[in-house]
């Protein structure tokens, strides 16, 4: 191996505090100060060098770990009281168990003094909320109970939980936020439709969009809260637990209606099992009940371990089961590069289906589970559909599962996904999994529709080569088909025929269908509504993409990014393509481009973009050949010139202001 030149090395420092930082202003602050040009030389030149001289590469490098910080800064909250877990009981007898051990505590003879009260055990994340004085003041996360997370803002973005109370009290509420099963489906449906990886379950999910650092984010997720309970129990008069919940909602708190106060277990497991029957009717997930012992006397007296109470307790449900041997793990590779583990098992019956396959969800679980192949894993159908191994039941595996550090199909080095605990392959051009998989996604149903042409056809297009990229799929033949196995010319011409059959589509469809990372089906009508063309919304600059109602940085990265390396497939696609005219914005302005130049005197270039967007009209930074006006001011710039070269209408501001007090044609 050469041995470093001192000079190379210094570079390499300096090229890794470099990179180092510029990921920190991206990723943690989402500030980037370089422009994606500059940091990608930068990394080019690393990576250049650490090819060169293998040495550097054993110094931990940032190329190894893009992004890969965890966004940490959210400001610690410690709990004046600490936020305990619960014991679990999965059987009646379990509650008997700790209904004896909180007697053995008391003298009574053997008669129970107090009463229960048993609830749901909902499948959120704990928080604990302080008013102070009636005013939401500081909200927390559980953390590890002792120490939590400020999620203050993102709290506040719950529309059920009050700012104000209705009495000018001092209190810290706890409870459990949560997301309803429907809305979890949905986020995950969009999240699946734009590419990114999908929450393994509502708890994740709602733990997910609070734990975020832009509040904005939060808001966009329907969270929902319940309180259940109290930190320190000042300026509360509830002498119980059923006495909190009724002041808790006078004070205008939501708390979950479905709760029961019970003379003794017989009552409280009539209640579980009656939950246990309406679970699936309920808006939300719960994992079990939580049992209670109502009265706060008694609650004090019990105390609590270091890890639990001894007056409550959770009763659990349990889900459906399987047990089977794990195989092997595959890592998948999806449309947008993420990389997912599936569990390759020994087919097992489960509910009445076949599972053959699990996912593994990311690197993170698999740590979480310990699961080496070989091992026998329990597995369920959570809540959803898919199944998903719930732990490791006979540690009978020896092989480790090891995350791959290259892409399986490309071998390009993965980098980490700052949201989530994913690792995706960047080599978005070029890798086979990515291309395939972004083909499907081309023709499936939400998409361009073209029925016939399912994933394995795909698959074998790819491998004999007759399609490369989307467009290719229009040019195929019937001899083209005809020369697959297994391909009949009935099959053959019904898959021709719904190729033609598609390229009549609408533009929502075409840009959902290009599969660019954080597009899916409700931003592409956005979208769509903007622009004319595929080619159109890639010329658009990050600042005028972001004036598109609902998109934001992150989309308007995305789609920057992304015309860098589909503008030539959007032309041809465009080419092919009849997109149905959108339902258009009435008013003869509406998605008319204009462009202003030079100084308006009668009005602020904000007021005329507020003008022309107010008729429905669009304003753009600089001409292009979508532009159709150029409203031209005093000392006009160079878009005086690139709007005659054009041929766009040019108006001066006279006319552009009898235009719109007549509302004109154009
Ligand atoms: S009372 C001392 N009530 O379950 C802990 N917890 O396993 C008292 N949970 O961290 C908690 N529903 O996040 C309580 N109705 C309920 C609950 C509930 C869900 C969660 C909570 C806690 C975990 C304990």
């Amino acid at each position: 191996m050469p041995k470093t030149p001192k000079k190379i090395l210094q570079r390499a420092k300096t090229l890794r505090i470099e990179i180092e930082e510029n990921n920190r202003l991206y990723y943690v602050l989402d500030q980037p100060k370089i422009s994606d040009r500059e940091y990608d030389s930068l990394v080019a030149e690393l990576r250049s060098l650490e090819e060169d001289y293998p040495e550097l590469k054993k110094l931990s490098s940032p190329l190894a770990k893009v992004g890969g910080k965890a966004r940490a800064d959210f400001k610690k909250i410690s709990h004046g009281i600490p936020m305990l877990s619960l014991d679990n009981a999965f059987r009646d007898e379990d509650l008997r168990a700790f209904e004896n051990r909180a007697l053995k505590s008391f003298q009574h003879g053997g008669k129970i003094p107090w009463t229960y009260l048993i609830e749901h055990k909902l499948d959120g994340l704990a928080v604990e909320v302080r008013y102070e004085n009636g005013e939401l003041r500081l909200a927390s996360t559980r953390g590890d109970g002792t120490v939590g997370e400020d999620v203050t803002l993102n709290i506040k973005t719950i529309s059920s939980l009050p700012h104000q109370l209705k009495k000018k009290r001092s209190i810290e509420v706890r409870g459990e936020v949560f997301l309803e099963k429907e809305s979890f489906r949905q986020l995950n449906q969009e999240r699946g439709s734009e590419g990114e990886s999908l929450f393994a379950n509502p708890r994740n999910a709602a733990a997910g969009s609070l734990r975020q650092l832009d509040p904005s984010v939060t808001a966009q997720r329907p969270l929902r809260i319940f309180v259940y309970g109290i930190g320190e129990r000042l300026d509360i008069k509830a002498k119980s637990q059923i006495q909190l919940l009724e002041e808790l909602a006078d004070l205008g708190l939501p708390i979950n209606p479905y709760h029961r106060v019970c003379k003794d277990l017989d009552q409280a497991i009539d209640f579980y099992k009656g939950t246990l029957k309406d679970r699936d009717r309920l808006a939300f997930e719960i994992d079990g009940c939580v049992l209670k012992i109502n009265e706060f006397q008694y609650q004090d007296e019990l105390g609590a371990t270091s890890k639990s109470p001894r007056w409550a307790i959770a009763f659990k449900f349990e889900s459906p089961v399987a047990y089977t041997l794990l195989k092997a793990c595959d890592f998948q590779v999806g449309r947008t590069g993420i990389v997912t583990p599936v569990a390759v098992l020994n087919p097992v019956f489960l509910s009445g289906v076949s599972i053959q396959s699990a996912t593994l969800h990311n690197e993170d679980e698999i740590d979480r589970l310990g699961i080496k192949i070989g091992d026998e894993v329990e597995i369920t159908r959570a809540g959803d559909v898919i199944p998903k191994v719930l732990r490791v039941s006979k540690k009978t595996g020896k092989t480790e599962i090891v995350f791959p550090q290259r892409c399986p199909s490309c071998g390009s080095k993965l980098l980490r996904e700052p949201e989530m605990a994913a690792w995706f392959c960047p080599n978005r051009i070029e890798c086979p999994a990515q291309i395939e998989a972004r083909l499907v996604h081309f023709v499936s149903k939400d998409a361009l529709n073209i029925e016939g042409l399912g994933a394995q056809w795909i698959s074998i297009l790819l491998k004999r080569a007759l399609i490369e990229k989307p467009s290719d799929i229009f040019s195929l033949r019937m001899d083209d088909l005809l020369s697959l196995d297994r391909m009949g010319e009935k099959l053959a011409s019904n898959i021709l025929k719904s190729i033609e059959k598609s390229k009549e589509t609408s533009l929502a469809r075409a840009l959902f269908g290009m599969g660019i990372q954080h597009v899916g089906q409700t931003i592409a009508q956005k979208l769509a509504k903007k622009v004319r063309s595929i080619s159109e919304l890639f010329e658009l600059s990050p600042e005028e993409l972001v004036q598109i109602p609902d998109v934001g940085e992150t989309v308007a990265k995305s789609v920057t990014e992304g015309s860098k390396w589909l503008k030539q497939e959007a032309q041809r696609l465009d080419r092919i393509l009849l997109y149905k005219e959108p339902p258009q914005p009435s008013g003869e302005w509406a998605n008319r481009n204009f462009v202003l130049t030079g100084s308006l005197m009668q009005c602020t270039r904000s007021e005329a973009k507020e003008k022309i967007e107010l008729m429905g009209g669009n304003v753009q930074s600089s001409v292009n050949k979508q532009t159709h006006i150029l409203v031209v001011g005093e000392s006009p710039g160079s878009k005086l010139n690139q709007a005659k070269k054009f041929g766009t209408l040019i108006w001066s501001e006279e006319e552009f202001l009898k235009a719109l007090n007549k509302k004109s044609k154009i």
